[in-house]
């Protein structure tokens, strides 16, 4: 899709950002009405039971609306939920033709608004190419929860050029400089939950906070620890609140004494998978999609990590790499695993590559996704 159509769905695109994790379960959307050329209303989704983007593109608009195009970077739905279906209200406005990025794969909407519009007489384009992989990439959290019944996993990690998160006894604090740290702040905003492993709590005591500019949303803290072995004193927990209790997962198995202590400190202790077994990192994101998580930025430590790839679950990388070489083979490495040959190694492309002060962010997603 090229011309002013390539244009304004981008704009959609980039309305429909601005929702952030706000909009958990329901998807990002944007959406702008254009009359003659120019810009008539916009507007995105802001918070789930709220408003539609279209609804609020459409009431800007106003009776300019008539004859216009809408564009919307998701197929407008059909039904009725918590608020009116946005194929009538498009209807009703008068709009001559709509421009769409995605279809949406909810069952709930599969294909049926496109179907509807059309049947009303409203011209339908839907995005190929550059311009539909751009709508995926947005939603790419949306469509695994909707597709996969998955949360999307996400792995950080702020790593030495020779891949290492921390010195041989754990004792080093920061890997990587100021400006990549609230970098690495400021992605936790984007996800709907944090995960980090046993081993991590324990030789760090991490708060997870978001960042001070955080715009909002439903957030969980997540612990993957299979045997309960993190103190109930860990600040993770003290900064639990009613209603978004920190979530542990563990085998089922564990000690009911340390659950039962863990539960009194805030946490909520979740048992999957077999006895005695590691967590099933495919379990844990399905048990966060239930939640209406759409997507979790997993931060380690390397051990957690090397349990996602494994289980071929990473679909994001955000790699923070500090110049430092620690040339320490008993340094703690940024992913644990079993011996592998190169072949069967975990394989990337490369989608953006920032530099952060003196660091790099390299930020990956799985090779032929
Ligand atoms: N630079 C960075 O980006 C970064 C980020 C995080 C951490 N770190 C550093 O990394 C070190 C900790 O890393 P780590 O690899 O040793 O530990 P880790 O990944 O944080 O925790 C590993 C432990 O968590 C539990 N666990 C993880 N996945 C599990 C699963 N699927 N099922 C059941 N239990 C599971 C296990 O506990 P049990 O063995 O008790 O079952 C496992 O031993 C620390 O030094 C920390 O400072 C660095």
């Amino acid at each position: 899709m090229t011309g002013p159509d390539g244009t304004w769905l981008a704009r959609a695109l980039e309305l429909a950002a601005r929702g952030g994790r706000a909009t958990a379960p329901n998807p990002r959307v944007g959406a702008l009405v254009v009359k003659d050329g120019r810009v008539v209303g916009e507007g995105w989704h802001r918070a789930c039971g709220g408003p539609h983007a279209e609804a609020f593109a459409l009431d800007a608009a106003g009776e300019a609306a008539r004859g216009a195009t809408l564009y919307s970077s998701l197929e407008p739905c059909p039904h009725e939920g918590r608020q009116p279906p946005c194929v009538a209200r498009i209807v009703r406005a008068g709009v001559a033709r709509t421009v769409i990025g995605l279809a949406d794969p909810d069952p709930k909407v599969a294909g049926e608004g496109i179907a509807a519009l059309r049947r009303a007489g409203i011209e339908v384009e839907l995005a190929a190419g550059p311009a539909a992989e751009a709508a995926e990439r947005l939603l790419d959290d949306y469509l695994v929860h909707r597709r996969q019944g998955r949360a999307l996993a996400a792995l950080k990690v702020a790593a030495t050029l020779d891949g290492f998160i921390a010195d041989r006894d754990g004792a080093s604090r920061w890997v990587t400089g100021e400006s990549a740290r609230t970098a690495g702040r400021a992605l936790r905003a984007r996800y709907g939950a944090i995960l980090v492993g046993a081993g991590t709590v324990l030789a760090d005591d991490p708060q997870l906070r978001l960042p001070e500019d955080d715009a909002g949303g439903p957030f969980r803290r997540c612990v993957v620890d299979g045997r309960l072995s993190i103190p109930a004193a860990a600040r993770l927990l003290a900064g639990a609140q009613d209603g978004d209790a920190v979530l542990v997962y563990a085998s089922p198995d564990a000690d009911p004494v340390r659950r039962a202590a863990l539960e009194r400190a805030g946490a909520e202790v979740v048992a999957l998978g077999p006895p005695g077994g590691p967590v099933p990192p495919a379990a844990i994101l399905r048990d966060l999609a239930g939640r209406g998580i759409l997507g979790v930025l997993i931060e380690g430590g390397g051990v957690t990590h090397g349990h996602f790839l494994a289980a071929g679950l990473a679909a994001r990388l955000h790699w923070f790499v500090a110049p430092r070489l620690l040339a320490d083979p008993a340094a703690r490495p940024a992913a644990a695993g079993s011996p592998r040959r190169l072949e069967g190694a975990w394989e990337g492309a490369f989608a953006e590559v920032t530099r952060l002060g003196e660091d790099l962010l390299l930020t990956l997603t799985p090779r032929g996704a």
